[in-house]
């Protein structure tokens, strides 16, 4: 099926109760999935872009929906950790510990994979990423399915993940038989992508479950140095998780990252909005409550997105993606970022925003 025949596709929008899923609606979108069609659907961490994982054809079909390159693969969503048996060909002691304890949860493992697992869904790995979302729809429709669901964030190839349906309308009508609407995801950021089959766990991308969380299970856990958020042409060639490789979760307007003390942040972002301004440029700028209300001087920015309070790393989290296609509505011509802290989810936050960064200053 070409691109163009996707654009064909009606796409049906339901909303369903994210704690009462109505069993009519999650049967009609679980037959779409094992009939090899595609549905947006919540998680926890945002929206997913679900077909069967077993039906090889289906999962090329996200691929297309997406505009996704082949050589990135897919993570397989179970509603149960007993499913894992059917997709892994191991699980270590450790990996059953991790899923006790996290799932269902924003942790994604990745491990030796069943023979049986389709090469479109692993990218031709011998390891294949599974998790468990703690989601009642996600996991709702999993069970209606009958069948494992293999799915990437619901954007557009290289575009902030959605946050809400909204989102998931805006970049996949016309490309998915059915999204369903259940509201806002509420960890906001990606799950954890950690390597079992390393000889030492390695986090490949930090996400909703903090390396500091893991780390009072495993001890020991490193972090993948093409995870630490550098720009994708600081990546290696073959990183471990092919995914690091490509440029990520950018709106359409250029992203500049400042880091550094506050007060100096401060000072740069203000000094640059005045030199885009006077070249008659839309200029938005993502800030911390506390720092906000600076930037409304007597040239006030055309965006001004308030992620929340600098320590509340949680809050920041949840409301970056929509923040950043917001800047995008807003038609900003460069968008201008605080930097956050590294720690706990702070760290899933600075990955995705270097990632997004054209440019990155450190003051
Ligand atoms: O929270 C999430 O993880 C969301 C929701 C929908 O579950 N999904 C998500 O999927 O973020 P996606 O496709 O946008 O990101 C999956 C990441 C990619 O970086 C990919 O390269 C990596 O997981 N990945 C998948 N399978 C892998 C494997 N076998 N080995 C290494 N990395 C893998
Ligand atoms: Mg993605």
């Amino acid at each position: 099926m070409t691109t163009m025949d996707q654009n064909k596709i009606h796409t049906q929008y339901l909303i369903v109760d994210p704690k009462q899923p109505e069993p009519e609606k999650i049967a009609a979108a679980g037959a779409v999935i094992r009939q090899g069609g595609l549905v947006g659907f919540p998680t926890e961490t945002v929206y997913g872009l679900g077909a069967n994982a077993w039906d090889k054809e289906a999962v090329a079909r996200i691929f297309q929906a997406k505009g996704r390159p082949g050589d990135n693969p897919l993570i397989v969503h179970v509603a149960d950790p007993a499913t894992v048996r059917e997709l892994a060909a191991d699980l270590p002691p450790l990996g059953e510990e991790l899923i006790s304890r996290f799932w269902p949860g924003p942790l994604t493992l990745i491990l030796p994979r069943q023979a049986r697992v389709p090469d479109e869904v692993t990218a031709g790995l011998d390891t294949v990423a599974v998790r468990m979302p703690d989601h009642l729809v996600a996991l709702a429709l999993i069970k209606a399915a009958g069948v494992p669901i293999a799915a990437p964030s619901a954007n557009l190839s290289g575009r902030p993940s959605p946050t809400e349906a909204g989102h998931v309308l805006a970049d996949m009508n016309g490309r998915v038989e059915v999204i369903l609407d259940g509201g806002q995801t509420g960890v906001g950021v990606e799950s954890t992508v950690l390597d079992l089959t390393a000889s030492v766990p390695s986090i490949l991308r930090p996400g909703g479950v903090t390396a500091e969380a893991l780390a009072e299970i495993i001890g020991r856990v490193a972090v993948d140095p093409n995870a630490e958020g550098m720009d994708a042409a600081e990546i290696s060639a073959t990183p471990r998780s092919p995914g690091m490789k490509y440029a990520h979760y950018a709106p359409q307007a250029p992203v500049i990252l400042v880091e550094g003390e506050e007060s100096r942040v401060v000072d740069y972002i203000l000094a640059m909005k005045r030199h885009y301004q006077q070249s008659g440029q839309k200029v938005a700028i993502l800030a911390c409550r506390e720092t906000a209300d600076v930037y409304l001087d007597n040239q006030p920015p055309a965006w001004l997105e308030v992620l929340g309070k600098r320590d509340d790393l949680s809050t920041v989290a949840s409301r970056l993606y929509q923040a950043l296609r917001a800047c995008d509505t807003a038609k900003a011509d460069v968008i201008l970022a605080e930097g956050f802290s590294d720690r706990e989810i702070g760290a899933a936050v600075m990955n995705r925003l270097r990632r997004a960064a054209g440019d990155i200053v450190r003051v």
